[in-house]
């Protein structure tokens, strides 16, 4: 039988992020972000659904990390609404917004749970959308300004900091595909929106080492990674997964980590995409303290002339269990994807920033419980998985289940539940699920019952 014993030090914890959970997202003076104007235009969101209620976590925070510390974990990873501390994205700032996170985060800590921060997942100002968005440089200051005022706010009690959630998402579904906010489909738009992402990012990484809170704290970035595999060994299936791979995976990475893009994206662009000054890339490669690493899945791929801009098609893996976003359920690739990065970026601190599945569960309690267990089966295969990246040598210090609550799953809706603590909507009764009790008992036994 494997022995799967995590560190002593290891991080436990479950993620959640501001417009998916809060609800009550202009309370208090907050500004409207992109999200609100998104959900509210009809037609971008299953069945119309929006943020405005979500899990009621603004007024319901304390039950929330109650729940946490039932659940055993020691870490918490939450977003910052951007608008909430500045309603206009710049200038004037909403000490109501401030003030929220601070009595999030003194809750946490007393309650020995680290607050993990993160600056950006995706509710964007309104206001800023307005003069441009993410297709503007001038953005990367606006971020600065806004990132140096939460240092100051709270960098005296947060030790983790990340700058950016999933800049790919940001990029593809924002500007390439349009199905998320604020829903343009333009091929010219979408490498702006990745360089100005990642500049942001970098000229945030420069000024934090300046600041109080890097005494105390430590900043990352966090990317969604897709391990892609060809559908078969063709030189042409080999190229197509050459290019989702630069794609997805090292769009983000090469930059930060290397200092410049990788070559596929100029075939993948074309004409759109641009020259980038040196000093833009010298900038972006600011040395970080550690990767968030969000994982759920990976893609078979095979090449298809007619789907542009990356010409490859996913090829679905019928043969193995698919989530209710129709993601295969394929765990080994999280140990690959955690050897990869260690071995090409020269072996960062890591944490599972996410990960997690979306499956049906029943619409009522039976007896007061929630049995999930494809989840319960999902987590015990990606934990192993993720003992077994350590077992090989890659510096992984944590991991966060995606995700707390069941939440608003963006254009989604509340149709998809996540969740390993199920959330009556009509009652916003909180019930923890059979996953929620199994990776209790993970973090219990520091991972001993997954060999079980
Ligand atoms: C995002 C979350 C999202 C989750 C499940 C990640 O891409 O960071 O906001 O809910 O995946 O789709």
């Amino acid at each position: 039988m494997t022995n799967y014993s995590f560190p002593q030090d290891f991080v436990w914890g479950t993620a959640t992020s501001a417009y998916q959970i809060e609800g009550s997202p202009t309370a208090d003076g907050a500004g409207r972000s992109i999200w609100h104007r998104f959900s509210h235009t009809p037609g971008n969101t299953w069945l119309d659904q929006t943020g405005d209620i979500a899990c009621d976590h603004y007024r319901r925070y304390k039950d929330d990390v109650a729940i946490m510390a039932e659940l055993g974990t020691n870490a918490y990873r939450f977003s910052i609404s951007w608008p909430r501390i500045f309603p206009q994205g710049i200038g004037n700032l909403n000490q109501k917004g401030i003030d929220f996170y601070s009595r999030l985060v003194d809750e946490l800590l007393a309650r020995n749970i680290k607050p993990n921060a993160t600056l950006y997942h995706w509710d964007l100002p309104e206001a800023l959308d307005d003069r441009g968005g993410w297709l503007n440089r001038d953005i990367a200051d606006w971020f600065c300004d806004y990132a140096v005022t939460m240092w100051g706010a709270l960098g005296d009690r947060v030790e983790m900091w990340s700058t950016l959630n999933e800049p790919w998402v940001v990029t593809d579904g924002g500007y390439l595909s349009g199905v998320l906010a604020p829903g343009h489909a333009n091929l010219f738009e979408a490498p702006i929106a990745t360089h100005n992402l990642l500049r942001a990012h970098g000229m945030a990484v420069e000024q934090f080492r300046s600041t109080a809170a890097s005494q105390r704290g430590k900043i990352g970035i966090t990317v969604n990674l897709e391990p892609k595999y060809p559908a078969t060994d063709s030189p042409e299936d080999l190229d197509a997964v050459r290019r989702a791979d630069a794609y997805m995976n090292r769009q983000y990475l090469d930059p930060v980590f290397r200092g410049h893009y990788p070559e596929e994206l100029r075939e993948i662009f074309g004409e759109a995409w641009p020259e980038w000054p040196d000093e833009d890339m010298r900038l972006i490669k600011q040395p970080i303290d550690f990767l968030g690493i969000n994982y759920y899945t990976r893609k078979v791929e095979r090449f298809h002339p007619d789907m542009l801009p990356l010409r490859t098609k996913h090829v679905p893996q019928p043969q193995h269990i698919q989530t209710e976003t129709h993601w295969e359920v394929f765990p080994e690739a999280l140990t690959r994807l955690l050897e990869w990065v260690t071995e090409r970026y020269g072996r960062p601190p890591i944490y599972i920033t996410e990960n997690g599945a979306a499956f049906y569960d029943p619409p009522h309690t039976i007896d007061g419980k929630i049995d999930d267990p494809l989840r319960v089966d999902y987590y015990r295969q990606h934990l192993r998985a993720a003992h077994d990246a350590l077992a090989k040598g890659v510096d992984l210090r944590g991991y966060y289940a995606w995700s707390l609550l069941d939440n608003y799953e963006w254009s989604l809706g509340y149709s998809k539940r996540f969740g390993i603590v199920h959330v009556d909507y009509s009652t916003q009764q909180r019930t923890i699920k059979s996953s929620g009790r199994f990776y209790s008992s993970v973090i219990a036994s520091k991972g001993a019952v997954l060999g079980g």
